[in-house]
C-alpha cells in the first residue's frame, strides 16, 4: 500500500509499505519527520498523531476506546472527524493508498 504524508509546510513523501505494518512504524522506519511514536505503537502517548484526508475516513476501521481516549490528549489539538493514531491505523489488503496531514507539533 502506499502512504503519503503531508508536512505542514508542503512537503510530501511517499512511501510503499507491506501488510500488516502500521502507519506510525512505516513513518518512523522511513524517517518521515514529524511523526514519534514513543510508546511503540500501544496508544500510549499520541506522538504518532495524523489528520487523515477525508477520501480515505471510510476505509479506516473505528476508533477504538483507548484510541479515543488518548486523541483528547495531542498536542497539536485533535480533528473532530480525521484525527487518528498512526499506530492504529493498520495497512490491510483492502486499503490500497492512503493520505494523511502531519500536524504540526507532536509534543
Ligand atoms: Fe504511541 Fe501511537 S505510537 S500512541
Amino acid at each position: 500500500a502506499k502512504i503519503t504524508f503531508h508536512q505542514t509546510n508542503g512537503h510530501t513523501d511517499t512511501v510503499d509499505v507491506a501488510t500488516g505494518t502500521s502507519l506510525m512504524r512505516a513513518a518512523v522506519t522511513n524517517g518521515i519527520h514529524g511523526i514519534i511514536g514513543e510508546c511503540g505503537g500501544q496508544a500510549m502517548c499520541a506522538t504518532c498523531h495524523v489528520h487523515v484526508r477525508e477520501p480515505y475516513l471510510d476505509a479506516l476501521p473505528p476508533v477504538s476506546e483507548d484510541e479515543d481516549e488518548m486523541l483528547d490528549c495531542t498536542a497539536t489539538p485533535r480533528h473532530d472527524t480525521r484525527s487518528r493514531l498512526g499506530c492504529q491505523i493498520q495497512v490491510t489488503d483492502s486499503l490500497a493508498e492512503i493520505e494523511v496531514d502531519i500536524p504540526e507539533s507532536q509534543v
